[in-house]
């Protein structure tokens, strides 16, 4: 995604004579670490991308082999494999603190080479051979901890601004590649006459450096836009006190104003943006003309024809934001409500396009009955929309749509309401007082099914034809239901275990496998297997159809390995750019989130390979995740930390959901009644299987009783018995739990 491109630094001219900086030059980042790394065959790193342009760039070859000696030499000191597992070890036994979280991170940090300080001989003698300065900066991170607020990881080190600043002065063009899986401060570049041109590249994959080459070389026509906003500073985030206020609560006070939302509404947030939502440079540029837009039966079209007004090809993507009046509940001033991609356009060439919503999507989550309480309302007025290529450039279009009365277009139920936050920011920046109290949380109970077990067993596959899928479960003895809602151990090359397999009635396993970035396998397996871009890079394309075939290229490696659930993709929102697992997640709109994680869903299932999007829901923050409460309004967690879910579970029917480590509003999520059956599957019709991230310490009778199929990656039967015995649990509420699981596994089947 091009940020900057000062008087048409990019694309490279052919003949260009190159000065790679920049340790990622050799050791490219291909995507983050814990369950979401891929063990590929080989990366292209940038400079074997420039290897591949057969001569038409010359590289200042002497500088290649000091990174490349740089990185061999520093390589060696990278914590080795048997040293990361011990730190593990050390690290899973420690309760949770602050120096458990500092070794986590520091043992992340360790597992690449740090950058290289450059002699300034080498940069002179470089600056005396090359026109043109092309800097990469990497960063990484995982699971299982956050990102910083310091030089080296958010901001930039003094290093790289030494080395940034010493090539301005002395390269003709200096051109900065970020090789990032998250958002990461771009002052230094953005505002830096020494610096021509900004390529924030993301992660991406194993094929990630040729990429980079192709977009500098020109060869593609950049044409992604930024899934986040990147502020002038990080304390610009409203996040940003909270996010580290204490360990074990995340107070989400900035309520629906995340991202965009926020610094596009509050009063003098816009000041603080430096590359706005849904903004990204293309080597051509485009006209959007004859806009219009209207309402037919409830659905909101807009269109609008796109002409391709530069010199060479490219895509562009139309964005429709709509701005609902303020009422009582107060709104966003802007909210993405559709996008379109064009194909790619050659100079002169026109495509319209068509961009349609439904009005009610429009609708607010009223959680305190300031029109109608647990409903979603729209509220009467005028509402806007503007149509463009970032949420701040684009249009206002003439169509208004305007509601007479307050509107309720659902009446929902109070569900998952919060004891503990505080208050939540209003749309004029001030705070409202929220009701707090003791903590509630509903449960389940399950009523017995009356189906009979057929006379003589009936085997797996004879469902449907010798007997219903009730029928079938009830032939299960009471150790064989409180064994089947547990994981089961991997068969194969999956190595985080497997759903169902029961022998006696044939019930075959099927293995999990990670995700997102790629199938993981044990590395022992000696498989190597694909490592694709990062989730964020696939959002940032904006184009479903594109992430439809990423997914189903995936599942068709996946399946080949006899792997049935791809634990993928991951979706939860970018509410902080310091969040570890960004780099897992698409953006920090529940829209764009959903719409790709739902074409991305589309095309794993097209294979016949299970989905398990993850991590339901609110798993914003990584240090101290399994204990760390997320407090959430109601209408924060409908608009904004499960409408990406729930557009994917309407538009895409996932097969499976993974609960996730953190709590909301108290309760931890895979013992979420409210959560699980009462929004996800009631509200939503969700029909597919749920299980735990793996090894929460939940508790295994409650997350039968909220819904939670599966517990991963093993079960507690002897828990589950002594319920059943004292009459916490029945058979019927473990059978339910069954079924789903056993309904999931038929789908797989050919
Ligand atoms: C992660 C999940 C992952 C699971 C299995 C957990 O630590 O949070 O995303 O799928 O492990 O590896």
């Amino acid at each position: 995604m091009l940020l900057k491109n000062k008087n048409g630094a990019l694309p490279l001219k052919n003949g260009e004579r190159l000065a790679l900086f920049g340790k990622a030059t050799v050791e490219y980042i291909k995507g983050g670490g814990g369950s979401g790394d891929v063990y590929p065959p080989f990366v292209c790193n940038i400079a074997d991308g420039f290897a591949q342009k057969g001569g038409r760039f010359s590289v200042c070859q002497p500088l290649l082999d000091f990174y490349k000696a740089y990185v061999e030499t520093e390589q060696k000191n990278v914590l080795t494999d048997e040293q990361i597992n011990a730190t593990w070890d050390i690290v899973n036994a420690m309760e949770f603190c602050q120096k458990r979280d500092d070794m986590t991170y520091d043992t992340f940090q360790a597992m690449h080479v740090k950058e290289a300080a450059v002699p300034d001989e080498l940069i002179d003698e470089a600056a005396s051979f090359a026109d043109t300065a092309i800097i990469t900066l990497s960063r990484f991170s995982a699971e299982g901890t956050d990102r910083r607020p310091i030089p080296g990881d958010y901001y930039l080190s003094e290093l790289e601004r030494d080395l940034i600043r010493k090539a301005g002065e002395r390269f003709q063009k200096v051109v900065v590649v970020l090789n990032s899986g998250a958002v990461l401060d771009c002052e230094p570049l953005a505002e830096n006459d020494g610096v021509d041109a900004v390529l924030l590249g993301w992660q991406g994959g194993m094929a990630g450096g040729a990429a980079i080459a192709d977009v500098l070389c020109g060869d593609v026509c950049p044409c992604g836009k930024l899934p986040d906003t990147i502020a002038k500073s990080y304390d610009a985030y409203p996040t940003k006190d909270d996010f580290v206020e204490d360990l074990h609560y995340l107070n989400y006070t900035d309520d629906i104003y995340v991202g965009y939302r926020y610094f596009a509404t509050i009063p003098g947030a816009a000041d603080a943006i430096r590359y706005p939502f849904g903004f990204g440079l293309s080597y051509t540029s485009f006209a959007l003309a004859g806009a219009v837009c209207g309402e037919q039966d409830g659905v909101i079209t807009a269109a609008v024809r796109v002409t391709n007004t530069g010199k060479v090809s490219g895509r562009e993507v139309v964005q429709l934001y709509y701005s609902a009046p303020q009422g009582r509940l107060g709104k966003p001033a802007r909210q993405l409500a559709a996008f379109a991609k064009t194909k790619r356009l050659a100079p002169g060439e026109s495509e319209t396009v068509a961009l349609s919503f439904a009005v009610n999507s429009m609708a607010s989550f009223d959680d305190l009955g300031k029109v109608a309480a647990s409903a979603y309302v729209l509220e009467k007025g005028d509402y806007a929309f503007y149509l463009g290529v970032s949420s701040a450039e684009c249009n206002k279009l003439d169509f208004v749509y305007t509601v007479r009365e307050d509107r309720i277009t659902q009446q929902l139920t109070r569900l998952c309401r919060p004891f503990k936050l505080p208050r939540r920011m209003l749309a004029d920046g001030s705070f409202e007082v929220l009701p707090m109290g003791e903590e509630t949380h509903a449960l389940g109970r399950q009523q017995p099914c009356s189906a009979q077990a057929p006379e003589k067993p009936v085997p797996f596959d004879e469902v449907g034809t010798a007997c219903t899928m009730d029928e079938f479960v009830k032939q299960f003895t009471d150790e064989e239901l409180m064994d089947f809602v547990g994981g089961q151990p991997p068969t194969g090359v999956a190595n985080t275990g497997c759903f169902g397999g029961l022998k006696r009635l044939d019930v075959p396993a099927a293995a999990t496998a990670d995700g997102p970035a790629g199938l993981r396998l044990a590395k022992d397996t000696g498989i190597p297997t694909t490592a694709w871009p990062c989730a964020t890079l696939l959002a940032a394309t904006w184009d479903v159809d594109l992430v439809y075939r990423v997914g189903r290229a995936a599942a068709t490696e996946i399946r080949e390995n006899n792997i049935a659930i791809w634990l993928a993709p991951a979706m939860n929102i970018h509410r902080d750019p310091l969040c570890g697992r960004n780099f897992e997640y698409y953006a920090e709109d529940p829209l764009l989130a959903g719409k790709i994680a739902a074409a991305a869903v589309c095309g794993i299932q097209s294979a016949r390979v299970a989905v398990s999007l993850k991590h339901f829901a609110c798993n914003n923050k990584e240090v101290n995740r399994y204990g760390c409460d997320s407090r959430v309004s109601e209408r924060a967690l409908r608009e904004i930390y499960l409408k990406g879910f729930e557009i994917a579970v309407k538009e895409a029917d996932p097969w499976t959901i993974m609960t996730s480590y953190n709590l909301i509003n108290g309760q931890h999520t895979s013992e979420n009644y409210e959560l699980i059956t009462g929004i996800l599957r009631g509200e939503w019709g969700f029909r597919g299987m749920v299980e735990t991230d793996w090894g929460v310490k939940n508790d295994p009778v409650q997350e039968v009783l909220a819904g939670n199929d599966m517990k991963m990656p093993v079960g507690y039967p002897a828990d589950l018995k002594e319920a059943l015995e004292d009459g916490r649990l029945t058979r019927a509420d473990l059978e339910v739990c069954v079924k789903r699981i056993l309904e999931m596994i038929e789908k797989l089947a050919d």
